[in-house]
């Protein structure tokens, strides 16, 4: 039972809640008002609808119907004017393609965004009228055919994001007209054709994503006129030529791929520019240059981006000595910022600098496959305790780690020390108990396996040990049923 002092106050409500409502004070549930005009809720469903063969049809839109559209679900009007400005259908399993009608009869939509869907077809060519628009995301669909011309009419557009979706073609020369751009990801299409010297003019521009595509040509020269770039991934095309000069004025830069390109010639030296420590300017923490054909030196200058924490330059034709870069590094005042280092595949030469040591963020390590010679003794190692994964495998290296050595890190991952001279079994592996990954082919190891790896093997998660040119059939024998034990071990837990 309600008592009657409740049900007075439950009137009193309701009553005051009604009066607000004819008040106008927008949005209320009363449905005393409808603010969408109505041209604007007919092309609505002209877009989605299930009953017209071109258009798009979804899930979750049960909420689309009644005069007031401003209230259906995925739209937002304007207070003012009650015209829609948003629209933001993702995750609506929207399927069939963007009609025409689009850009004809939504003059006042600010932000579009249908990601995530399986939508279809093209880009209508009349979203180019649309010239309110300041952000569009259409990424993750199936759209297919080019990127159309009048793309460039959008003045306002701040954000484009058309990634993930079979695009091809080449990027129209009138995105460089889309003067207020601040992010532009066209990343995973089949895009070809080259970079439109135009992007230069894109001076508000702060992330560029152009991964994988089919972009072939150079980098043009006007890359350099981007200010407040701040983020460049070109990863993964069939880019050639040398990274142009200019790429030292991107002086916001901080992060910079180039990987998996065409790309040859030398590291320019202007790229000092992007790591000297500028008052109020971030510096470039992230460069990767792998699988080009870059060739030369390593620029000494290199050795000056004290904020630089991952550097990729494997699979490449470089050649000279780590030396300048290592030792540049390790003074940085504040120490350096380097975490990984990757360098495997090119054809450096000389001693590995001890300098190293000092590099204590290091976690990934990679040096194999270069030219190195001489020893690493424990003094390359000595404040490394971050370290993860650890490759020196390949080179013309002596590993001097005398069998009592206390590594200063005990926490690392993996470890290939293959084609490296090892005198004898490396037993500071033993404290290592995260250790899951161990490679030593081609050492020539005297002495037995110790009894001691039996037990490890068997008590840690090792997952690989490639022994494939041990000498002594006996320790490979051992080996063998180590990892057998092991797997029968790892079976019994899991039932
Ligand atoms: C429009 O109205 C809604 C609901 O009353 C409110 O949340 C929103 O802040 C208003 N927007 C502007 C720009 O006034
Ligand atoms: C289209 O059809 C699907 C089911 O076939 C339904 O879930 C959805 O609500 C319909 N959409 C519209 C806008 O009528
Ligand atoms: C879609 O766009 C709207 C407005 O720009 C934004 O708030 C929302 O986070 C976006 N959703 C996705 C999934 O990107
Ligand atoms: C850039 O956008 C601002 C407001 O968003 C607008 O006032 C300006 O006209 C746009 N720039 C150009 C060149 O259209
Ligand atoms: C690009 O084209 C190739 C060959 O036509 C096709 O196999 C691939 O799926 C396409 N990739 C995308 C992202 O559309
Ligand atoms: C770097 O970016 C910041 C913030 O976007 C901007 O204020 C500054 O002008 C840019 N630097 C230069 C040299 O343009
Ligand atoms: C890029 O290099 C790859 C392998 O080195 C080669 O197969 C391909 O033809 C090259 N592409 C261009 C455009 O030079
Ligand atoms: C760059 O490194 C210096 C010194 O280590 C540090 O003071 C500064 O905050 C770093 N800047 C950025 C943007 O990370
Ligand atoms: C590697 O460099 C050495 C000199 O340091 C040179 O003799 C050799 O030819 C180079 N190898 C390749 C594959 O470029
Ligand atoms: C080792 O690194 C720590 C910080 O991680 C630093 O305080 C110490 O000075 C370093 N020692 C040497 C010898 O570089
Ligand atoms: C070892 O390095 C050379 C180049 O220095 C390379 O040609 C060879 O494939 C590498 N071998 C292995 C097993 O990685
Ligand atoms: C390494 O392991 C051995 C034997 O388990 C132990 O005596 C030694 O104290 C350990 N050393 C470190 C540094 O943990």
């Amino acid at each position: 039972m309600v008592s009657p002092s409740f049900s007075k106050l439950f009137i009193f409500l309701l009553i005051t809640r009604a009066i607000c409502c004819c008040l106008g004070q927008g949005g209320g549930d009363g449905g005393a008002t409808v603010r969408c005009i109505q041209s604007e809720r007919r092309a609505l469903l002209a877009i989605i609808s299930n009953t017209s063969s071109n258009g798009l049809s979804g899930e979750g839109f049960s909420s689309w119907t009644g005069d007031d559209c401003c209230r259906w679900k995925g739209v937002t009007c304007d207070n003012a004017t009650d015209r829609i400005t948003e629209l933001d259908l993702s995750f609506s399993h929207l399927v069939g393609q963007i009609p025409e009608s689009l850009g004809n009869d939504l003059a006042h939509l600010v932000s579009l965004n249908l990601s995530y869907n399986d939508i279809s077809g093209r880009i209508p060519e009349s979203l180019g009228k649309l010239v309110r628009l300041q952000e569009v995301r259409l990424y993750d669909n199936h759209i297919s055919g080019q990127i159309p011309e009048a793309i460039g009419n959008l003045q306002n557009l701040r954000v484009l994001h058309l990634e993930l979706n079979s695009i091809t073609g080449q990027i129209p020369r009138t995105m460089g007209d889309l003067c207020n751009l601040t992010e532009l990801d066209l990343s995973s299409n089949n895009i070809t054709g080259r970079i439109p010297e135009s992007l230069g003019k894109l001076v508000k521009l702060q992330e560029v994503r152009l991964f994988d595509n089919l972009i072939s040509g150079q980098i043009p020269e006007t890359i350099g006129n981007l200010p407040n770039l701040r983020v460049m991934h070109l990863e993964g095309n069939s880019i050639t030529g040398q990274i142009p000069r200019t790429m030292g004025d991107l002086c916001n830069l901080t992060e910079l791929d180039l990987s998996s390109n065409n790309i040859t010639g030398r590291i320019p030296e202007s790229l000092w520019k992007l790591g000297k420590l500028q008052e109020n300017l971030p510096n470039l923490r992230v460069l990767h240059l792998e699988g080009n054909s870059i060739t030369g030196q390593i620029p000494r200058t290199m050795g000056d981006m004290c904020n630089l924490t991952e550097l990729d330059l494997s699979h490449n034709k470089i050649y000279g000595e780590l030396t300048d870069l290592l030792d540049g590094l390790s003074s940085c005042a504040q120490g350096a910022s380097l975490s990984s280092l990757n360098v495997e595949g090119n054809n450096l030469s000389g001693r590995i600098p001890t300098s190293l040591s000092k590099l204590s963020q290091i976690q990934n390590l990679y040096l194999s496959s270069n030219s190195f010679r001489g020893d690493v003794t424990g003094a390359h190692f000595s404040n490394l305790t971050n370290l993860y994964h650890l490759d020196i495998s390949n080179n013309s290296l002596n590993v001097m780690l005398p069998t009592d050595w206390i590594p200063p890190f005990n926490n690392v991952l993996y470890i290939s020390m293959s084609y490296c001279r090892l005198p004898a079994f490396p037993n500071w592996i033993r404290n290592q108990t995260s250790l899951q990954f161990l490679y030593l082919s081609s050492v020539g190891m005297s002495g037995n396996l110790p009894v001691w790896f039996g037990t490890i093997f068997m008590k840690q998660n090792l997952r690989v040990a490639l022994f494939r040119s041990i000498d002594r059939s006996s320790d490979w024998i051992y080996v063998q049923l180590a990892l057998k034990y092991g797997r029968l071990k790892s079976k019994w837990q899991r039932t």
